[in-house]
Order: C-alpha cells, then structure tokens, then sequence
C-alpha cells in the first residue's frame, strides 16, 4: 500500500535549500535533521531576569548539533562522487559522520583522543561501522592529522573547516528566527572548535539581509530585522580564545569541547566583535551545576558540554550584564545520553545510588515516603 507522508519535516537541506548553496542539493543525504524544538526555560528566566529559550540540538537523529553540517558535507561529498570521509572528533561529529556515510555508502574514518571520548558517541561509530582509530594525543593532534590525511589520500575531510559544514549548521540561526519571529538579543552557545558560533553568526546575518556578497540565498527578503550579540563560552581548562593563545593540554569534563587550537578561531573572534557579544571561560564546576539545573529544573538532559551556554549566562547574570527582559536563546547541543555519568554523580563527586526495595507495595510506599 502506497503511505503518502502529509506533513514530515524534510531535514534542512529540503527545508532551507534556496539559502543554501545549490551544489548540496544535487545528491540529498538526509537523516531528517533540523526542525529541533526551541523550549521556553521558565527556571532560566527565573534566575536571569531576562526570558530565556533553549534550542534542544539533542533531538537531532544522532543527538547532536552536528547533523546540521554533515547533511550537507556528506551530500556535497556524495555530489562529487566521494567513496570516504574522515574527520577528528572529541566525540559526536564523528557520530554523525558515521551515520550519514551508512546512508551515502561511504566508507568513514574517525580519529579521536584516546580515553578522553563519552561512550555514548563511541558506541554510537562503533554501531555505524566507521574506521575508528583512538590516537594518542588530543583532538588538536587528531584534526591535524586528518587534515593532512585528507590533502595526501582520497578522502574528504567533514570537519567545520569544510565549508559545507557551516552552511548546514548555519540553519539553526533560521529555525531561532523562525520561530520567534525575530533574532533574539542574545544568543549563547559553547565553543570549541568554533565551528558552531561561526555558523550561527553567519545565519542571523543572512536571515537579516547582512549576508557576505555572493552568498547562498543572496537577493531573497530578509526575514530578521536584526541579529543578535554572540555569547560564546568556553571551558575553563580549554580556553583558547579568552586566554589568547593556544593551550597545549586542554582538561575538562565537558570531553566535547576540549580543545586548545580552534580551527575557526578568528572567526569565532569576528562573531563576537561584530554582534557586540563576548566569549568567555565558565569552571567545570559551573558547568555541571548548569547541567544539574538543565536536568531537574528545566527538564532537558544534556550532556557537560551543552551545559556551557546556560553556565555562561548564570555567570554573567550574577555579575549583573544580562539585561532585564532580554530575550535569550541559549543553544544546548548535545544529548545527556551521550555522556550519562554526570547524572549519577553528586556535585561533590559521591555516586547517587538507587534505593532498593522488595516488590510489595508497602516496602515500596515506605520507600517513597507516602502515608
Ligand atoms: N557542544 C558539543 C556537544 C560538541 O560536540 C561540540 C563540538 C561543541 C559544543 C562545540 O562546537 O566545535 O563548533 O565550537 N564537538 C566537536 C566534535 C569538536 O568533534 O564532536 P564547535
């Protein structure tokens, strides 16, 4: 029997494929990516005096932001005839990398830190049958091999330095317009490779007419009056860009964004400049309390480094420079199940271990508490 589909979300390329360039529509790899939901975050609001969103990338279908980029690099690269990939990854870009090239039957090579990758994302290359090699050094080391591999062998790198990467995540900046009707004052994200806050600015610009000439979508109407101020954040212990300099042995908990030399650097550095925003370092520490209050106050699971953002306008709204009434969307990347362990820990490090009970309803009552 013939199902016709009445109204499924296409995924961003078939969503958004007169602002994007014409070369990713030629062969369409698709998860059905994008169209993620923007939460209201009362508890955010609460604590900030401003009214706070968060757009939940976990609802991605391999639970990360990253699928936004990898429709369109796999779908260029599939355009152009490409048989491998290969990327570095602190973690979900090579799960997502892993998934779209099952989908363009390509082969998938994944360099990660050894050790320093959640198991979630691990398990999740290993299911979709990418090359995984863990190398000894950091995600810096990983991309400039894969870099170098891919200038020497036929592979294509989908990394954020493949162009096609940004165009895709670059979607995200739509959907916050989209929704709301206009770009919000502030939006905040973590950092890392910068890949992310150099996507989203470029979007809020092309979705207010401010686009770069020559742009995909150039000469079709501006839908935002105005952008937003970038607020990136990055990990105390991996703070590249608010340090200055590269930091040769980044450490956080929050694996994602352990990274001491972003590609996109400067461009994470134009964002801020040019939206009048900031990039700034939160602790670990901050950071998993902004997990705790994701989870049990707002009712979104993260995992650490998504949590990044909501620490960083904690953090600022306690030194009073989160403007009253602003509005706010904090972009949250990633899913908590791809790094369960924190929620089984206290913040003091103790585990949370379940209460046991017999199956008899009175032990079960008594448990609970109920009289
Ligand atoms: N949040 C999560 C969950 C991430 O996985 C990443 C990056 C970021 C934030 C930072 O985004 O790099 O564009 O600044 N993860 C990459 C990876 C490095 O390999 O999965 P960025």
């Amino acid at each position: 029997m013939a199902h016709e589909m009445a109204h499924q979300w296409q995924g961003i390329i078939a969503e958004y494929r007169d602002r994007l360039p014409a070369h990713v529509s030629e062969r369409i790899v698709t998860l059905g990516e994008g169209g993620t939901p923007l939460v209201e975050a009362p508890a955010l609001s609460a604590r900030t005096g401003a009214q706070v969103f968060v757009k939940v990338e976990g609802m991605n279908p391999t639970g990360s932001f990253k699928d936004r980029g990898m429709t369109t690099a796999i779908s260029a690269a599939a355009g152009r005839g490409a048989q491998a990939v290969v990327c570095a990854s602190t973690g979900n870009t090579s799960a997502s990398a892993a998934a779209y090239a099952v989908r363009a039957g390509m082969t998938c090579a994944v360099l990660v830190p050894d050790g320093k990758i959640a198991m979630g994302k691990l398990s999740q290359a290993i299911a979709h049958g990418a090359r995984l090699l863990q190398v000894d050094g950091n995600f810096d080391d990983c991309l400039v091999a894969a870099r170098k591999l891919a200038e020497a062998y036929p592979v294509e790198l989908v990394n954020s330095v493949n162009p096609d990467r940004i165009e895709g995540q670059k979607t995200g900046a739509f959907e916050i317009v989209d929704a709301l009707g206009d770009a919000p004052d502030i939006h905040a994200l973590p950092v890392g490779n910068a890949g992310n806050i150099t996507a989203y600015w470029k979007g809020f610009r092309e979705y207010a007419g401010q686009g770069a000439a020559g742009h995909a979508g150039e000469g079709l109407p501006a839908v935002a009056t105005r952008t937003p101020q970038m607020w990136g954040f990055q990990a105390a212990g991996a703070a590249p860009i608010v340090a200055g300099h590269p930091i040769t042995e980044p450490e956080t908990v929050a694996t994602a964004i352990r990274i001491g030399n972003p590609a996109s650097w400067a461009l994470a550095e134009a964002a801020r400049d040019e939206s009048g925003g900031v990039i700034e370092a939160v602790s670990d520490e901050q950071i998993l309390a902004a997990h705790r209050v994701l989870s049990s106050e707002v009712g979104v699971f993260v995992e650490p480094a998504s949590a990044a953002g909501v620490a960083g306008i904690l953090a600022r709204a306690e030194r009073g420079l989160v403007p009253a009434d602003a509005r706010i969307v904090v972009t949250v990347t990633g899913h908590g199940l791809k790094d369960p362990q924190w929620a089984l820990r206290t913040l003091d490090g103790t585990e949370v271990q379940p209460t046991r009970v017999t199956a008899d309803v009175v032990s079960i009552a008594d448990a609970l508490g109920l009289d």
